[in-house]
């Protein structure tokens, strides 16, 4: 430990003193209600899409095409309407980030998380009510809104109550409990599409579980120690830390905590901070990474597998089943990375899953090229086994890789003063593209058919050369030394290093009046 003096902070780097409290497990089963309450908006919509009474209800133009058989196999759903219910929630969360950002910094990230729990105990209420189009899409604008506001608040809170040396880990145990409420949701509906007329209010409705766990763990918790001491409240901040971290010495990251709060509250305009030539690199990166991660196509499968697996020619049963096997195959592949990220690193995860993922489609787009053609498929149940197993070759590739690290990464490379405004770029920049695949998918399928998969796989030949080029290792750099041992060291981005000098003698500058040269 090192020799902290009551206004000395500790040396960058340095472990604090702290045990694994129940607290800070408390804090883990937030997260977890987080996450599967984004895992579960993500995965409940592909099995509800489909299930013949909602459609019947609210899209009664779709259901009709889908029975007549005159359309072609690629497009029977593709429907505008449709596909708003699905992308709504998406676009509202986007814009609800930045208004999140806010209410982190100025309330607090508890408040915060309470108020995602009730935009999602309101919004659960209206899609499980819904007797129109416009109530089912009201419902899914505030599903979204409290997806924003808890997908900004809820890593923060987490990254900020755990012990250093589990921080990494935590953080993907948040992916993980996205997996588990897609898995989640996708075995409702496997249950609910049996119950005739209101099946599907029952799917929707469910969602109050996680809902109502956010809000009732928001109510019990305490704010982080972080985010008192940086809103003032330094004598609660501190009994705070001493009760998470269940040790007397609090002192040394106390101190830091308060001198990382005075650095952060000298930027007065975060997001402008943000563009500065020093914090390119991270910004490139988070923003190119959540991208990215959408352009794999993962969610053109976790949204719509039931939708796809019909269109394959599935029954409506075995489709629901199939999406059962994906959630699982996805629950388990995070395993695998929350396993191996800290002994592998980020780069090879990205870097095999590329190769893995590539192959993936390329031969779920032959066999459907193949066999799948407009008005006819014969895809013999061989066939359909192997596209099956292809899905679940490309989900796991993506679960141990661009699903974990898109979050993981910009959350660890970030410095402490643009941390929260690049959290805030990241959750909006995700969403965006969310959006836009959710939006798009089913009118892409229609025109590009089987080559959807071919259009997602040159875009992991993309990203694959990205990571082999430009994405640096980050693996067991602590967060403070990512300056020195990461960007100033790399053959591309330490170029925007000595931006970090102009910047600052910009800075001198204007203050001193002077030339900019230091003393
Ligand atoms: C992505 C989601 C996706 C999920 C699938 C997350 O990391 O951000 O868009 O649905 O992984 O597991």
């Amino acid at each position: 430990m090192p020799a902290g003096g009551f206004s000395v902070a500790a040396p960058a780097g340095t472990q604090f003193e702290a045990k694994i409290t129940p607290i800070v497990i408390i804090s883990c089963i937030l997260a977890a209600t987080g996450g599967l309450m984004f895992g579960y908006d993500v995965g409940i919509s592909g099995g509800v899409t489909s299930m013949d009474d909602f459609l019947k209800k609210f899209f009664p133009e779709v259901y009709r095409r889908k029975h007549e058989e005159i359309d072609s196999n690629y497009c029977k759903y593709d429907n505008q309407g449709l596909q708003l219910f699905t992308s709504s929630l998406y676009l509202a969360g986007l814009t609800a980030t930045f208004f999140a950002s806010y209410t982190t910094r100025n309330l607090g990230r508890r408040l915060t998380m309470l108020i995602a729990g009730i935009f999602f105990i309101v919004g659960v209420i209206f899609n499980g009510a819904a007797q129109n189009l416009e109530m089912l899409i009201v419902g899914r604008i505030l599903l979204g809104c409290g997806v924003g506001f808890a997908n900004q608040a809820v890593p923060l809170f987490l990254s900020e109550i755990a012990p250093t040396r589990i921080r990494g880990g935590l953080n993907i145990l948040f992916q993980l409990n996205v997996t588990i409420g897609i898995l989640f949701a996708n075995l409702v509906n496997y249950g609910t599409s049996k119950i005739h007329p209101w099946g599907w209010r029952l799917s929707l409705s469910l969602a109050m579980i996680p809902a109502v766990l956010l809000t009732v763990g928001a109510l019990i918790v305490v704010d982080t120690p972080n985010s008192l001491i940086e809103r003032g409240r330094l004598e609660e901040g501190k009994a705070v830390l001493r009760k998470i971290r269940g040790v007397d010495n609090i002192e040394p990251e106390f101190n830091e905590i308060l001198e990382a709060s005075h650095a952060a509250q000298q930027v007065k305009h975060p997001f402008r901070n943000l563009l500065l030539r020093r914090n390119r690199p991270q910004l490139v990166i988070a923003i190119l990474l959540q991208i990215f991660q959408q352009f794999t196509g993962i969610n053109a499968i976790m949204f719509y597998a039931p939708v796809l697996f019909n269109t394959l020619g599935f029954k409506s049963d075995a489709s629901l089943y199939s999406a059962v096997i994906t959630g699982a195959v996805n629950v388990l592949s995070t395993l695998v990375s929350i396993y191996s990220v800290d002994r592998l690193g980020r780069r090879i995860l990205l870097l095999e899953a590329g190769v893995q993922m590539f192959l993936a489609q390329v031969v779920i787009a032959i066999v459907l090229g193949i066999k799948v053609t407009d008005h006819s498929d014969n895809l013999s149940h061989g066939y359909a086994i192997l596209v099956v197993v292809m899905i679940c070759t490309f989900v796991s590739s993506f679960a141990w890789s661009w699903g974990p690290l898109g979050w993981l990464i910009p959350s660890e490379t970030f410095p402490l003063e643009t941390r929260s405004a690049g959290q805030s770029v990241t959750v909006c920049t995700n969403l965006l593209f969310t959006f836009v695949i959710a939006q798009a998918f089913l009118s892409m399928l229609c025109h590009l058919k089987y080559a959807i998969f071919a259009f997602f796989a040159s875009w992991v030949v993309v990203m694959s050369l990205f990571v082999l080029f430009l994405l640096p290792e980050t693996k067991n750099v602590p967060i403070e030394e990512m300056t020195e041992r990461v960007w100033k060291q790399h053959w591309f981005w330490k170029r925007f290093m000595d931006g970090d000098h102009a910047d600052e003698k910009q800075g001198y500058k204007r203050a001193n009046g002077s030339n900019g040269v230091q003393p």
